[in-house]
């Protein structure tokens, strides 16, 4: 191990901190090999802890320590202790004391991406959650907030622009004009996760927004020279985050200046340090040349994510890291909120759901199970999950649900206004509602440290005579690591009844408070409503908007399925019904296959698609969905054990091949009348036509025909704008057509030279299904283009190759397990944090069939006997093969 034995932090021994510090002063004279860090801390014993006469200790790592300063006087060796990790100073003054710590820091070889590091020869920091113990020794925790001013010194030449958090008290250059500084302040106390700096060579796209009252903010953001003209989306994007949370959350910008700036090299999307957001330039950088509609859908949710955080966040900050999601799972419902306000509510919907069960649902279904508010952990960087983050915007949802908009708005607004300043828990946020709204919340909060996805069943029937409907709704949760028993949860069942017509039928009952307008209440283990005065047999339509993150079961023929896509009023559960009946449909034809046998099934559900594209009441982007079906990792979680893969792929194309041909000329009609004319703009219907025609295209190419391959290679060469290139690409990537290389070549030969760009040309390859992908991708990782310390490179890649490209991926021999665990091995020398993600697409090994998990665990295995695998690496590991 890299670090001692890891010992895992637990919730329940959370303490207030001993000390707390008021305000940091901290100096910079950077270097790229010897940056030298001068910290002067003003310090206090907190009133609230609970020892007494504590030591100091101080979190640090990667340090070297040049000297410590108590109020002026220079600690000698005896009076400070220093292991790889701390420095502990044992005796203290009584009354508030300065604190001066001198440290030297190597960017240059930081590689974790963490801490303070280089990358493309731009200085810049990333702090969350523990890296500012690599800059200097500190109480590297979120409950304590200082006020922070930085000094930045660095060479002109080198480094022309020099930021920090807050705003600029002032600037100067000094050594006759060798060096130059510049000095930050930001006047609001923040933990130290919030900190950053960048400097380097960068240019800067300016523009104003007033606030609501009144106030003057200067937005810069700051890219590599020559990407100017690829700033304009984002920056829209960010007055238009702006300006809708003083609507929707009444939330105002509280600095003068807010700076974006775009780095190359990131572990992850974005982070929100306050005033100073630092992004990965792939979330920045648009043109319709260069990017996809999905890049630029991307970018303004990101945009709208890290600026939200200002008030969900850092305004009001986390206790603990057990309280992550009380930041991200709120500002993840906010940023899903943006989205639908800005698009359309429907299709943002059956994106985050698509998204929830394509990453949460496996995670909540598998051996790294875990709490929305986790118990314990080893690494927090492992905890910056699909669960924290989408399942915990399920929960904020579902307050709003249970409690109607109007009462959730006051819940939030007690809540800001309440803890606004202050570090906060889960059980704060959840009284805020409970106060405003009067209700009894508390078994609603077992979202929080109850894992796993409950299931709801659902059963109805009808009685003719009595003119009676009746659902019961029955729950349960399965077991999950360290959680054998389950209580019974709060779940919001939204429903409508769906009369012969197709239209919702009134819901006569006497439930009382089971049933509130159109929710059902779920609160015990089962549930019955009846319905009376019900004329005939309706068709129920079961957890519209998708109301709670769960598993529904209910009885619905493949007649009620098509029934529920022509009519449903809810056009969420529109989309689900064909959803569910594509699945059903591919289900059944991997049982076939399985058995040897082909099934005939599919045509069913091919002509109730076809009805529903003609219907122009939808529009584009949603008929773009229904024409998407689930992906062989959706089938492979459906089905749930001895997973194969290679059956699964070809149940996929069956079904795709079977569509494609029924529906032949509605579909290429589709692609010709939705050709582009005009100016590219990204706005949702223009990109919702584009979506359509991509759809089109891909069912199409699925025939392998010459004319298919034609038409596709035909919009890769005449494509207008990249949304158009790269699904060609992708698609003449994954066939046997001979324009298959051209166009890799083409691509290549004209985007070699931009490092975004290029990772489309990685991708396509990565993804294609070909039986030579491995070899290809292995290839790829010593093409002069890639670069394993790059995240972005190892994710276009690697993560594309694993997660992407599932029958390549699981290929019978086991190779592919092999390759990856040989890279996660190889990566985790300097970046654990993408090592460990990387092992994600592992998680669900014990699923497979019994060859292929017997070669997965192997590979895993492999791991666990190196010498020196990371804490991030390690953690995860050991909870996959649960040993
Ligand atoms: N605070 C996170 C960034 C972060 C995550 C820093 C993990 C350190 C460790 C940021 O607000 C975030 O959540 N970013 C997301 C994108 C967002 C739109 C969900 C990301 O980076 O993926
Ligand atoms: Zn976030």
């Amino acid at each position: 191990m890299k670090t001692d034995t890891p010992r895992p932090i637990y919730l329940r021994d959370y303490r207030p901190p001993n000390f707390l510090i008021k305000s940091v002063n901290l100096d910079f004279k950077l270097d790229a090999a010897a940056t030298k860090v001068r910290s002067r801390l003003k310090v206090r014993h907190n009133p609230k802890s609970q020892v007494h006469n504590a030591p100091l200790i101080l979190d640090g790592e990667n340090l070297k320590l040049d000297a410590v300063i108590l109020d002026g006087n220079t600690l000698t060796r005896s009076q400070y202790r220093l292991t790889k990790t701390s420095l502990t100073i044992p005796e203290t003054p009584i009354k508030p004391f300065t604190l001066e710590i001198h440290t030297t820091i190597d960017p240059s070889q930081n590689k974790s991406l963490q801490g303070l590091y280089r990358s493309r020869g731009v200085f810049c920091t990333q702090c969350e959650a523990q890296g500012f113990r690599r800059i200097t020794y500190f109480l590297d925790r979120p409950d304590v907030l200082s006020t922070y001013t930085v000094r930045l010194e660095a060479d002109p030449k080198e480094a022309p622009v020099l930021l920090s958090n807050g705003n600029r008290l002032e600037r100067g250059t000094s050594d006759r004009g060798e060096r130059h500084y510049a000095v930050w302040h930001d006047p609001h106390p923040k933990p130290c996760y919030l900190f950053a700096l960048v400097a380097g060579d960068l240019s800067s796209i300016a523009a104003d927004f007033k606030t609501a009252s009144g106030s003057d903010v200067g937005l810069t953001i700051y890219v590599e020279h020559g990407k100017e003209e690829r700033v304009a989306w984002a920056m829209d994007s960010l007055k238009r985050s702006m300006r809708w949370d003083e609507k929707r959350f009444g939330r105002e910008y509280d600095l003068e200046v807010f700076n974006i700036v775009a780095v190359s090299d990131f572990n992850m999307g974005a982070m929100e340090n306050k005033g100073l957001n630092i992004f990965n330039d792939r979330l920045v950088l648009a043109s319709p040349e260069t990017a996809t509609d999905t890049t630029f859908e991307a970018i303004e949710s990101v945009v709208a994510h890290e600026y939200f955080h200002n008030w969900t966040g850092n305004r009001i900050t986390c206790r603990d890291w057990f309280q992550l999601c009380l930041k991200e799972g709120l500002t993840v419902y906010r940023d899903q909120e943006f989205s639908a306000d800005e698009r359309s509510r429907v299709v943002q919907r059956i994106s985050d759901v698509r998204q929830l069960k394509a990453h949460q649902f496996p995670e909540d279904s598998g051996p790294l199970a875990h709490p929305v508010r986790p118990e314990s952990y080893i690494e927090i960087n492992n905890f910056y999950t699909a669960t924290v983050y989408e399942k915990g915007a399920e929960i904020v949802r579902m307050i709003a649900t249970i409690l109607g908009a109007e009462a959730f708005r006051s819940g939030m607004d007690l809540y800001f206004e309440r803890h606004d300043g202050e570090a906060a828990t889960i059980e704060q946020f959840l009284e805020c509602f409970a106060e405003v709204s009067g209700r009894d919340l508390s078994q609603f909060a077992l979202w929080y440290s109850q894992s796993g996805t409950p299931h709801v069943e659902c059963r109805t029937s009808y009685d003719k005579r009595a003119r009676t409907y009746s659902l019961t709704l029955k729950q349960t949760t399965p077991q999950t690591p360290g959680q054998q028993q389950k209580n019974p949860m709060h779940i919001p069942v939204r429903i409508g009844l769906l009369g012969p017509d197709g239209h919702d039928l009134p819901l006569t009952t006497d439930a009382g408070d089971a049933l509130l307008d159109d929710i059902i209440h779920l609160r015990q283990p089962s549930q019955t409503i009846t319905f009376t005065d019900v004329p005939a047999r309706p068709v129920p339509s079961v957890l519209r908007e998708f109301s709670a993150p769960v598993h529904l079961e209910v009885e619905l023929s493949e007649k009620d399925l098509a029934f529920l896509l022509a009519n449903d009023s809810d056009a969420f559960n529109r989309w689900q019904a064909a959803n569910t009946y594509a699945m059903r449909t591919m289900v059944a034809m991997v049982e076939a296959l399985s058995r040897g046998k082909r099934s005939s099934r599919g045509t069913g559900f091919a002509k109730a698609l076809s009805a529903a594209l003609v219907d122009d009441n939808l529009d584009w982007a949603f008929r773009a969905e229904l024409m998407r079906l689930p992906s062989q990792s959706d089938v492979a979680t459906e089905i749930g054990q001895n997973v194969d893969h290679t059956f699964i792929y070809r149940a996929h194309r069956q079904l795709t091949r079977l569509i494609a041909r029924r529906l032949e000329d509605q579909l290429a009609a589709i692609h010709d009348t939705l050709k582009e004319s005009g100016p590219f703009s990204p706005d949702a219907a223009n990109a919702g036509k584009r979506a359509a025609r991509n759809a089109a295209l891909q069912l199409l190419a699925s025939l392998g025909s010459k004319t298919a391959i034609n038409r596709t290679a035909d919009q890769y060469f005449n494509a207008s704008n990249m949304t158009e290139a790269a699904h060609a690409l992708n698609l003449l990537a994954a066939s046997n057509s001979p324009q298959r290389r051209t166009a890799l070549d083409h691509f290549y030969q004209r985007w070699h030279e931009d490092h975004v760009v290029i990772d489309t040309w990685f991708v396509a390859q990565a993804q294609s299904p070909r039986n030579n992908a491995l070899d290809v991708v292995r290839a790829l990782t010593r093409h002069e283009r890639f670069d394993i310390t790059a995240p972005n490179k190892v994710r276009a890649l690697i993560g594309n190759f694993a997660l992407m490209n599932p029958v390549q991926f699981n290929r019978p021999d086991g190779k592919g397990y092999e390759f990856l665990v040989e890279q996660i091995l190889a990566i985790d020398r300097f970046n654990p944090q993408i090592a460990a993600r990387l092992l994600n697409a592992m998680r669900s090994w014990r699923a497979l069939e019994p060859k292929r998990r017997k070669l997965a665990r192997n590979a895993l295995t492999k791991i666990t006997k190196h010498p020196d695998p990371s804490r991030d690496v390690h953690e995860i590991v050991l909870r996959i093969l649960d040993e």
